[in-house]
């Protein structure tokens, strides 16, 4: 298909940069922070069975569906359903995911918010000493109670944000995303080893890794689905958009699996780092989103140079949330550039702005008020920011992970998206696999857990 001039967009420099960029979408707080407190609340390594099974048979199949109707097409996800089934309902598809994209976007900018306010702290040596698990929690509890503080980290993280997207891909993104990806995983690996040696860490590893089939029930499933749909930024677009500004002459197999597998690592580490230094401390592996708050500065004393850790870890961690919440505001600003024909710093302020209106309930639900915090009275389930966290990035990603699965198998199907990953000639392992899973084996298995979930009423 040939793209019109006026449409032709700026393209990622080279396979390696699309590569890191990709992967700095999906490599974010998703791996730190919510894969270890969800794989906590949800049993360990039971959990972590079921989300590795997921990435590999959900995972990379619809990756690959996703990067090659992006740059089949070169289009924002809505664009892209038109062009590949106009006159259809398929843009509908795309529209879901513009929405989920800035809803998860409104959520996700009040933890990385957070990263700002402990990159702070780390800087001004507040985890210097030997700070207990009890400082510790006190410390995080006080802070995202904090109405001011709440919300100014919020605006600050948002702002960040739009100034990035304003410059457009690849200025902004690929140039961060190109050198601190690395550095990241370097110190990832740095701080797990410092967190395995710790004293009384292995009862962390046996939690990572003791398999209990008899624990998976419907909602560790629907979580694990999720959270591997969420880390990897799939089933709303942000890879249509990502595999739009890939260059024509790249096969995407090499490309989306690497994207997979560094997230999948990333999560692994994380988890690794994260459980030995709890249960070194003696904390609790279900206290929810503060596990990784609360945990490492407990870690950061106990290293020679304990604060320059800190310092570079959180503001490594926020870096990583920079480049997932370009990508996930840029999948709107696309939306409203390409099919609405805004101009692109409007469209930058205008959404960020609105998103901060979105992530005000999100930011004061952390104890700021008692109704967004799900408190005594209130008639929400949960605090907003968790119930948020589950209707975008466990429902809303795989009702749309179903759709793009069937779009690609049934509707667009799989021979034209096989040939698009194919471009290069490059040979695709197993490429005869990507058919089945696409068009049975991935709807079936999210609808099941869909259809479990409401049978069973496990919800949340
Ligand atoms: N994958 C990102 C993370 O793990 C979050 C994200 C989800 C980004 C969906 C874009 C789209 O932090």
């Amino acid at each position: 298909m040939s793209i019109p001039e006026n449409l032709q967009r700026g393209n990622f420099g080279s396979r390696l940069g699309f590569i890191l960029a990709a992967a700095g979408s999906a490599i974010g707080l998703g791996n730190i922070w919510r894969f270890p407190y969800t794989a906590g609340q949800n049993g360990g390594g039971a959990f972590v069975l079921v989300y590795l099974a997921c990435v590999i048979l959900i995972g990379i199949p619809v990756m690959l569906g996703e990067l090659s109707i992006g740059r089949a097409t070169q289009r924002n996800p809505v664009g892209a359903f038109r062009v590949l089934a106009p006159g259809s309902a398929w843009p509908l598809v795309g529209a879901l995911g513009v929405i989920t994209g800035f809803g998860i976007l409104a959520f996700y900018s009040v933890v990385a918010g957070w990263t700002v306010g402990y990159l702070y702290k780390a800087f001004m040596g507040q985890f210097g000493g030997d700070v207990t698990a009890e400082q510790s929690a006190a410390i995080f509890t006080e802070m995202i109670a904090s109405p001011s503080a709440a919300l100014l980290l919020t605006a600050i993280f948002l702002l960040l944000t739009v100034l990035v997207v304003r410059r457009g891909v690849s200025g902004g993104i690929e140039a961060a995303a190109r050198v601190l990806m690395p550095v990241f995983f370097v110190l990832l690996l740095v701080l797990t080893l410092r967190a395995i040696s710790l004293p009384g860490a292995m009862e962390g590893v046996r939690f990572m890794i003791d398999f209990d089939f008899s624990k998976i029930t419907g909602a560790v499933a629907m979580s694990a689905l999720g959270q591997a749909l969420f880390s990897l930024s799939l089933g709303m677009g942000a890879m249509i958009t990502f595999g739009s500004y890939l260059p024509r002459r790249e096969g995407l197999a090499f490309s989306g699996v690497s994207v997979v597998f560094s997230d999948t690592l990333i999560a692994l580490l994380a988890g690794f780092m994260i459980f030995p230094a709890l249960f070194a401390t003696g904390g609790d592996p279900t206290a929810g989103p503060g596990l990784v708050f609360v945990t490492m500065p407990t870690i950061f004393h106990s290293l020679p140079a304990g604060q320059l850790f800190g310092v570079a870890f959180y503001a490594l961690l926020g870096i990583a949330a920079l480049t997932s919440t370009i990508s996930l505001l840029e999948v709107v600003v696309a939306y409203l550039v390409d099919q609405r024909n805004w101009n692109r710093n409007m469209a930058c302020w205008v959404v960020g702005g609105l998103c901060f209106v979105l992530a005000v309930p999100s930011a004061l639900g952390n104890g700021a008020s008692n109704f967004w915090s799900g408190g005594e009275g209130s008639w929400l389930a949960m605090d907003f920011l968790s119930l948020q966290n589950i209707i975008w990035g466990n429902y809303s990603l795989s009702i749309g992970a179903i759709l793009i699965c069937l779009f690609v198998g049934w509707r667009w199907r799989v021979r034209a998206s096989l040939e698009e990953i194919q471009t290069n000639g490059e040979p695709v392992p197993m490429f005869g696999l990507y058919g089945p899973l696409i068009r049975f084996i991935c709807p079936l298995a999210v609808a099941a857990v869909l259809v479990f979930i409401i049978v069973t009423r496990q919800y949340f």
